[in-house]
């Protein structure tokens, strides 16, 4: 048995198994995602799927409700969905800026006015976590309006988790297409595994601190470019090729990123050596939102741009990359597109955290030490 010291760091611990879930699949060679058993593929589907709602149950109780427990589901969302006014005037008071840091602050607020806040039984996290599904979403809506110089809406509850938010942002319900092509993408980012975020989350819930703190933890994690912001990376790089330039500008452009050897945001992924699930899904909606908002050039200056980095470099495009388009065609801002990324994942996050909490046992790896040897003097001062 090899001790501590002999051990080998993995960079960046890829491939290793760092706990047991019963919440995600992957396997990402063959390009399946599940969740709890059910492909993403059948949940995402844009007929016969399920909605937010319901993925939201399948990933806290490791199956699908029937129609009283989605009716229950959806009444605990629609009561969380109202912010608490100091939330709103705090919104009001952040100076302007990134999404993402709005809402690690105010989530982190939220703790505060949480009816659970001191109590930590699973029952209480069980509630926790719905609250702030609910919250989350209202919170990034609001904030984007706020951004934009409009005031809060309050959420309308004949409307569904994915509708409510579009309308609380734009003051306008939306259309069928456009409400179930966004409760499709809430559906197809609601848990990805044991990603940057999810861990970070993990790593907080194992000290036994209290569900929020975890939370804020992801976000965190969630908005660095290699992970959640590249959404808003991809949306940018596709504004500077120009809406105007063409199929085969946007294709000489990222020929020349790669030739400065810059990553392309949207492409590559640790787990998929295949196309991303979930890409599949994104890339129908790119094309068929833009061409409904009358933008088609969205998606043809992607799938130009998909054909390069694929021929070039063999990269697949990600969750990332045709959302990017997708969102911008639903009218929706750059700086929303991570922090919607979020109104997503705190449906898995939560669901994790309340895993964690129900098996604990602390996280606490070791490093490999490359530093200098063991024992050097301490010279005084005047000697070093
Ligand atoms: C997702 C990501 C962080 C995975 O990273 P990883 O498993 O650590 O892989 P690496 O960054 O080590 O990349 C391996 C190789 O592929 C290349 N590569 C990976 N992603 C690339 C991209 N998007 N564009 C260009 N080259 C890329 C790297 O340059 C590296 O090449 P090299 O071996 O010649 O140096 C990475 O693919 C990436 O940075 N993608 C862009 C950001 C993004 O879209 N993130 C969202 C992920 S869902």
């Amino acid at each position: 048995m090899s001790t501590v010291s002999e051990v080998k760091a993995k960079a960046g611990l890829e491939d290793v198994v760092a706990g047991e879930s019963a919440i995600c699949y992957i396997d990402g060679d063959r390009g399946v995602l599940s969740y709890c058993g059910y492909d993403i593929h059948d949940l995402a589907d844009m007929d016969h799927g399920v909605s937010f709602e319901e993925t939201c149950f399948l990933l806290w109780h490791r199956r699908l409700p029937n129609r009283a427990e989605l009716g229950d589901m959806q009444t605990q969302l629609d009561s969380a969905r109202r912010l608490p006014e100091p939330i709103l005037r705090a919104m009001k008071s952040l100076p302007a800026g990134d999404g993402m840091d709005a809402l690690r602050t105010l989530t982190s607020m939220l703790g505060h006015y949480d009816q659970d806040a001191a109590v930590h039984t699973p029952q209480a996290n069980y509630r926790k976590a719905v609250r702030l599904t609910g919250q989350i979403g209202s919170l990034v809506a609001t904030w984007g309006r706020m951004a934009a110089g409009g005031g809060a809406i309050d959420p309308d509850p004949a409307l569904g988790h994915a509708a409510n938010f579009l309308y609380m942002l734009t003051g306008t319900r939306p259309s069928a297409l456009a409400a179930r092509a966004f409760d499709v993408s809430l559906v197809l980012h609601a848990d990805h595994e044991l990603n940057a975020s999810t861990f970070a989350a993990r790593v907080s819930a194992a000290t036994l601190t209290d569900l929020h703190s975890a939370i804020v933890g992801a976000i965190g994690a969630l908005k660095g470019p290699l992970h959640g912001g590249a959404n808003a990376e991809v949306m940018k790089m596709l504004l500077d090729i120009g809406q105007d330039a063409g199929v085969e500008r946007a294709g000489e452009y990222v020929r020349a990123k790669l030739a400065r050897k810059e990553k392309i945001s949207g492409f590559g992924h640790r787990v998929y050596h295949t196309e991303d699930p979930r890409a599949t899904h994104l890339r129908r909606f790119s094309k068929s939102i833009g061409e409904k908002a009358g933008q088609p050039q969205w998606f043809a200056m992607s799938e130009r741009i998909e054909q390069v980095v694929k021929g070039d470099k063999g990269l697949n495009p990600n969750v990332d990359f045709y959302s990017a388009s997708m969102f911008y065609s639903l009218g929706i801002p750059i700086a929303l597109y991570t922090p919607i990324f979020a109104v997503s994942r705190i449906s898995g996050w939560t669901a994790h955290v309340l895993e964690q909490y129900a098996n604990n046992r602390l996280i606490r790896p070791r490093t490999e030490y490359i530093g200098p040897a063991y024992p050097q003097p301490v010279l005084p001062l005047d000697q070093r």
